[in-house]
Order: structure tokens, then sequence, then C-alpha cells
């Protein structure tokens, strides 16, 4: 009994000492911060953490360059502000645009020529002027709808035209966005140089827009050279927004080649802002996504009301990127200025 407690105490004793004895390497290794095999140690785990969880790349021998991120926690950030208020306020937005415009009409009815067509027309836009318009504008219309099927598509289309239709169309539509950004980016640049001119603010347009452009009273035309207040504002719109739409996309278009937003925080730092400026690639693109969407969404936004009244909302006024002329009565009511300069023009003998 005595021998067996004896051989248990020493069984234990001799435990102790090997451990004892076996773990020194560690436990001192530990305390001191280092782990055997100079592999990261204590002391750096909050560090080594901290940039894994910021979605930082590793290393790795797989050729797909997000493989090396572990864990990317901006992600939940860029897919919670995609799908909900980014989503949310886009769908009101296009809801309340429809919503006004049909109320407009409704209320108004098509603004027509005042005066009644006279029958004599004047050249408005010609061949190039159209063609920039139509390439700009019908490209524009795919790349909204495409786009507008990446993020509504699997709520609103889906489950109208079932998975496969959705897949064939959302597929095609991928491509067709990606090509036809070409497009637009060719007619957005061929429409600057040819309308930049007729588009520099001047003291006519606050007349105009103290007036209200004099749409919504029948009888009131306030002057207007080529482009008026409401159209010059249109034109600033598309270029400067369709110029940000256009970076972003090729941004998106060819990944993590970009530091488009780490470079405009650094700047808007420099007037005061506070904002991050070492961006991980993932996050740029993560930026370079919202703000795409965000910025796509105001344009269509503000575009459907051009159509509108360059379309029904408006006698006469198709015309203008249709033929090309427009009746002179609705240039003289819509455009009085423009009317003038044209007839002196005109007027002036050929040198
Ligand atoms: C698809 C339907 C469209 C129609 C029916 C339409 C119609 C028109 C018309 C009639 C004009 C000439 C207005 C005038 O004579 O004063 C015009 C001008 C213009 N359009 Fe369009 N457009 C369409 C789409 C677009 C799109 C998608 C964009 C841009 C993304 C666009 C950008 C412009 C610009 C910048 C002008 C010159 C400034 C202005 O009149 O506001 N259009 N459009």
């Amino acid at each position: 009994m005595i021998q067996a407690k004896a051989l248990r105490i020493f069984a234990l004793l001799a435990l102790l000492v090997c451990g004892v004895a076996g773990l020194p390497a560690d436990v001192t290794a530990q305390q001191s911060g280092a782990v055997p095999g100079d592999s990261l140690g204590l002391n750096s785990d909050s560090d080594l953490w901290r940039y894994v969880r910021t979605g930082n790349a590793g290393s790795t021998q797989m050729k797909d360059e997000l493989a090396a991120v572990m864990i990317q926690s901006e992600g939940d950030n860029w897919r919670a502000l995609r799908n909900g208020p980014i989503s949310a306020i886009g769908a009101f937005g296009l809801f309340i645009v429809i919503f006004v415009l049909g109320l407009f009409y409704m209320v108004r009815g098509r603004i027509k020529i005042d005066a009644g067509p006279s029958g004599k027309t004047i050249l408005r836009f010609g061949t190039i002027d159209r063609f920039a318009h139509w390439l700009m504008a019908g490209s524009f219309v795919i790349l909204a709808i495409t786009g507008l099927n990446m993020l509504y598509g699997r709520n609103v289309l889906l489950p109208v035209i079932g998975k496969d239709a959705f897949a064939a169309f959302t597929a095609f539509g991928k491509y067709a966005h990606n090509f036809l950004a070409f497009a637009f980016m060719v007619g957005l640049a061929l429409s600057f140089f040819l309308w930049v001119r007729h588009n520099i603010p001047n003291k006519v347009d606050l007349q105009w827009l103290k007036m209200g452009g004099g749409i919504v009273k029948k009888g009131v035309h306030p002057p207007a050279k080529k482009f008026n207040a409401g159209q010059k504002i249109i034109f600033w719109a598309v270029m400067i927004g369709g110029l940000s739409v256009s970076m972003s996309g090729i941004a998106l278009m060819f990944p993590f080649q970009t530091t488009m937003f780490a470079d405009t925080f650094a700047m808007l730092n420099t007037v005061g802002f506070n904002l991050p400026t070492s961006l991980t690639p993932l996050q740029e693109q993560q930026y370079n996504q919202i703000w795409h969407g965000f910025v796509s969404l105001v344009l269509i936004i503000m575009i459907m009301a051009h159509i509108y009244i360059g379309s029904v909302g408006m006698e006469g006024a198709l015309d203008a990127m249709n033929s090309g002329h427009v009746d002179r009565n609705w240039a003289k009511e819509h455009h009085s200025l423009w009317v003038e300069e044209e007839d002196q023009k005109a007027a002036k003998p050929a040198e």
C-alpha cells in the first residue's frame, strides 16, 4: 500500500520534472513573444489579425489574386450598402420620376407650339451632331437597362421570366454592358466637343431659370440661345457624370489596377476631409462599384426627364434629333435668341 503510494508520488514528480524540463523552450519563447520555428509570435497576433481582417492579401501560389485575401470584412459593408440604401434610394428615385412625369403630363399635357407649326423649318442639328447624340443615347439606354438588371434583375425580372431566360439575358447583358460602354464614351466625347461652346452659362440662363423655363404656364417663353439653362444642366450632368461613370466602369472592367479613390480621398483631405487613404485593392473595387452604381442611377433618373421632354412631352422637339430640322415657330418659342443669331448669319453676305 505504502509502496504503491510512493510509486504514484514518484511518477508524479518524474512527470513534473520531465514536463518542466520539456516545456521551457516553448514557455519562455511564448512569454518573450516569439514562437519556435521563427513564425509570428503572440506579440504580433493582433497586428497579424488586423492585417487579415482588413482585407489585405497574403501570398499564395494560386493564380487568382483574390485567393490571397483570407477575410475581407469591408465586403460586408459594401454588400449592405449596395443591397440596402443604394438599391432602395435608386428604386425610390426611379419611381418618383415616373410618377412626377406622369402627373406633369396629366396636368400640363403635351407642350404645344403655341403659335402652331409654321410649316417653315430651320436646321438645328447637322448629321454629325445627331450621330453623336444617338451614339451616346442609344448606348446609354442599353447600358441603363443592363445595369439596372444587374442591380434589380434578380428581384424584379427573375420571378417574371424564370431562371433560364434570366440567366441568358443577364449573361448577354453583361457583354453588352462591357462593350457598349466604349460606344458611350465615344458619343460622350464627341458631344462634348460639338456642344460645349453652347453650354457656357450666361446671364440669359438666370432669367430662364427665374421664369421656370416657361414649362409650367402656357404661353410663357423665356428667351434662350441654342441651349437653355435646363439643357445646360443636363449637358453638364451628362458630361461630368458620364466621365465619372466611365472612369469607375473602366476600373471595374480592369480590376485592381487603379487607386482612384485613395487618390481622390487624399486630395479631399487637403481641404479638410478626413477620409481613408490606404485602401486595399478590393476596397478600391468596392468604392468603384458603389460610386458607379450611384452616379448611374442619378443619371438614369435625370435622363428619364430628358427623354420625356424630348419626345412625348413637347411638340416638335424630337425633330431636332430626327431630321435635324425644327419648325421655325417651335424654335422662336424655345430658342428665340438662337433663331435671331441664325437669321443674322444667313443674312450676312458670304465673304
Ligand atoms: C432615348 C431617348 C432620347 C430622346 C428622344 C432624346 C431627345 C433629344 C432631343 C430632341 C434633343 C434636342 C433638344 C433640342 O433641340 O434642344 C436632345 C438633346 C440632348 N440629349 Fe437627348 N434624347 C434621348 C436620350 C438621351 C440620352 C440617353 C442622353 C445622355 C446620356 C442624351 C443627352 C442629350 C444631350 C446632352 C442633349 C443636348 C442638351 C439638351 O438638349 O439637353 N439624350 N435629346
